[in-house]
């Protein structure tokens, strides 16, 4: 058993500190983790920077999956955790905590998560974003929106509507949502580091909760 965190690749880049302090947090709450890096900035504009040579959409997604794994590897050696580029599908976790980037082209970090979910008996996925939560409706398009404390997965499919492109952005990936669906696991949307052991010592969170209903 392990617990599972899908650690926004611009979560990374736009909060270092927090990103410090979340990797000391982990490894003071008695728990294995299992961290999965986005990929943030730097793969979209990577995306964008190898589209000009004209790369087929697979090795686009490729472009993405390896920028991940920087991102994975990098926070590997800074915070000195165990890193692995093993299929999430049959991950082991051994040691405390295990960092990990992308898998398969078309996929995202979060259908990872999903995966490593499963094969880790993990009943839940904390989702660090730079969004508080879940909002009902775009925050990038919209001004007047409501953060949700709870969202059912179903509901969760109505906002997420968008194409599977290199580069793409969710605020959690509805292929990703639909594994969680299906198996049970509950997903945490937070930019609140201190939510991850609220939730596991069953305590009020301030991000949001996908589940259902
Ligand atoms: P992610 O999409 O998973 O990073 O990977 P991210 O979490 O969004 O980064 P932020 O935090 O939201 O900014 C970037 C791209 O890499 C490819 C996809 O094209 C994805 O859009 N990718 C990633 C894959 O093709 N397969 C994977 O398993 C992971």
């Amino acid at each position: 058993m392990a617990a599972v965190i899908s650690l926004g690749g611009s979560f990374i880049f736009d909060k270092k500190k927090d990103t410090s302090l979340l990797f000391n947090e982990l490894k003071k709450i008695n728990e294995k983790f299992l961290v999965i890096t986005g990929g943030g900035p730097i793969a979209r504009d990577y995306i964008n920077f190898a589209r000009e040579f004209n790369l087929t959409e697979k090795d686009l997604h490729t472009v993405g999956i390896k920028c991940t794994h920087i991102n994975a590897w990098v926070m590997s050696k800074t915070f000195k955790t165990d890193y692995t580029d093993e299929d999430p599908r049959k991950i082991k976790i051994n040691k405390k905590i295990t960092l990990t980037g992308g898998f398969l082209p078309g996929w995202t970090t979060d259908t990872c998560a999903a995966y490593a979910a499963v094969s880790t008996r993990s009943k839940i996925i904390f989702n660090m974003s730079k969004e508080f939560g879940v909002y009902d409706k775009d925050p990038r398009k919209f001004d007047n929106v409501k953060l949700l404390k709870e969202i059912s997965f179903d509901k969760l499919y109505t906002l997420t509507k968008g194409k599977r492109v290199p580069g793409m952005n969710f605020i959690f990936d509805p292929l990703a949502a639909k594994i969680c669906k299906k198996n049970g696991i509950e997903v945490i949307v937070t930019s609140d580091i201190e939510d991850i052991k609220r939730y596991l010592e069953n305590k009020k969170i301030n991000g949001t909760v996908i589940k259902d209903h």
